[in-house]
């Protein structure tokens, strides 16, 4: 009985330990937000929508959730306020006014970013529209979680209830297998038991988790499907816990890289923060950091302490070590077998094509270098049009912005353009032309010409140098 699936997502609870102005599914993990995960997960498993119950800064979750793309964008996303937070059982009852009775219902928290869809596909099969299905653990130290409790000592038999912690007897605190917070439940079924719910316990809540022993009480079965990975089910409630499943998160996108061939010199030593593709043999040294939508060609090499984010890198180039690349909205290109760096910085619109050199303390912005084009030393290349084979020497720059707008540089192929020269855009450099070392250039120059502007050299003969006057 394959029902149509609708996604719950709570998202209402502050994260008081987050000590944070920003809601806590909010938080980034991998560069995306928390909630974001969950969303692209429940994306994947062909659900017909998501509703997502929010609370605490519930402008702000719903903003971001608007802006998601990727898995996440393909799925009808609502909302549900939950004001005053009562309870998890609470939080579902807002929901439910947008939950149709053909469905079943999968509850996510939007706090549990790296449940995998093939888990959440299992728990779903196991409910198969006609059961309650919990996912489970055991936990070595199951402190604050809700216990399942089963009708025997074996691990097969009923589930009979789930305890939270702080109702627990001694007894039942020692039970080990605990309730990850995700379970798969038919819609109508739902509906009549989150009708009958109370907050008659500990915490004065509307826990969610009583409907297993009214399931029990109407003879329906409740089934746990138990997993081994905790990762799967931890949630974030601190910046200890955000950073340990970072380190998870990143463990698995280092190792899918390498499963796909991707050298990486210590996959502890690597961050994607959004989506990295590489082409085969590529080669990532010591602590890289890939931002948003990066895309490494076949053979490319990218040296230790690098930053590179939103940028394509074509076939053969090399990033050499402390290289900054950001692309944001415009994008980087970098061209085939480029040599960038070490200590460049690429940034937004930054064209580079093949075999262009961009040495060390060289700023490139909003700039196309055509083929072969060399900056190899301290230099300023905005907003400008640069030739085939063009060199550009060292401490020179284009001066783009009067102060008020921003101006083009044009040099055409074969131009060469000597040390600490400064380009006052708008401005062409004829092809072949030549710029003497230390030019300011405030007027385009023809083709071929040599062009010199600074002050005429003139040497006085016999110069005697001052003398600091003798020592008493
Ligand atoms: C819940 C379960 C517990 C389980 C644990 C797993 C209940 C009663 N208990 O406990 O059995 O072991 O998760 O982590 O369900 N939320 C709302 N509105 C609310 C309350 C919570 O949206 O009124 C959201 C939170 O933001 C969070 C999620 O629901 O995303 C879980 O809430 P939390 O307070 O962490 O539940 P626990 O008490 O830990
Ligand atoms: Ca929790």
């Amino acid at each position: 009985m394959a029902l149509p699936i609708d996604v719950v997502i709570m998202a209402a609870g502050k994260g008081t330990r987050m000590k944070s102005k920003l809601p806590k599914v909010l938080h980034r993990l991998g560069g995306r937000a928390l909630l974001a995960h969950v969303v692209d997960c429940a994306g994947r498993l062909s659900a017909r929508q998501a509703v997502v119950i929010s609370g605490h800064g519930a402008m702000e979750v719903e903003a971001a959730c608007a802006r998601m793309t990727g898995a996440a964008g393909g799925l009808g996303l609502k909302f549900a306020r939950q004001e005053p937070q009562l309870g998890t059982g609470h939080a579902v009852q807002q929901a439910l006014p947008l939950l149709a009775d053909d469905g079943v219902t999968l509850v996510l928290s939007g706090d549990v970013p790296l449940t995998q869809a093939d888990t959440l596909q299992a728990l779903l099969d196991l409910c198969d529209g006609q059961r309650l299905a919990l996912l489970t653990l055991r936990m070595a130290d199951p402190t604050g979680y809700g216990r399942i409790v089963r009708a025997g000592e074996q691990a097969s038999a009923q589930v009979r209830a789930i305890v939270e912690h702080k109702d627990a007897t001694a007894e039942q605190r020692k039970i080990s297998e605990i309730y990850s917070g995700i379970m798969a439940v038919p819609t109508r079924l739902l509906r009549s038991w989150l009708a009958r719910l109370d907050n008659k316990n500990a915490q004065s809540e509307y826990y969610l988790t009583d409907i297993v022993k009214f399931a029990v009480q109407d003879g329906v079965a409740v089934v746990a499907h138990q997993i081994s990975d905790a990762a799967q089910v931890a949630g974030v409630n601190s910046p200890v816990q955000l950073a340990e499943l970072e380190r998870v998160y990143q463990s698995r996108v280092a190792a899918a890289l390498m499963a796909e061939g991707v050298r990486l010199a210590d996959p502890a030593r690597l961050d994607v923060r959004g989506t990295l593709a590489c082409g085969q043999d590529v080669e990532i040294d010591v602590n890289c950091v890939f931002e948003g939508v990066v895309s490494l060609g076949d053979d490319v090499r990218v040296g230790a302490n690098c930053v590179i984010a939103n940028c394509t890198i074509a076939a053969g180039a090399v990033i050499h070590p402390f290289t900054h690349i950001d692309g944001e909205k415009l994008g980087v290109q970098v061209g085939e077998g480029a040599l960038i760096g070490p200590f460049a910085r690429l940034r937004p619109g930054a064209q580079l094509g093949a075999e262009v050199h961009i040495g060390n303390f060289v700023e490139v912005k909003n700039s196309t270098l055509a083929k072969g084009a060399k900056a190899n030393h301290l230099a300023y290349l905005g907003d400008a049009t640069v030739g085939e084979r063009v060199n550009f020497g060292a401490g020179s720059i284009t001066a783009n912005y009067d102060g008020a707008n921003k101006h083009r540089t044009v040099i055409e192929a074969d131009v060469h353009i000597g040390s600490n020269c400064v380009l006052v855009a708008p401005v062409t450099i004829g092809a072949g032309g030549t710029v003497g070392g230390g030019s300011t250039i405030t007027k385009s120059t023809p083709p071929g010409a040599l062009s010199v502007a600074r002050g005429k050299q003139i040497s006085l003969s016999g110069w005697t140098r001052p003398v600091k006057p003798a020592k008493a």
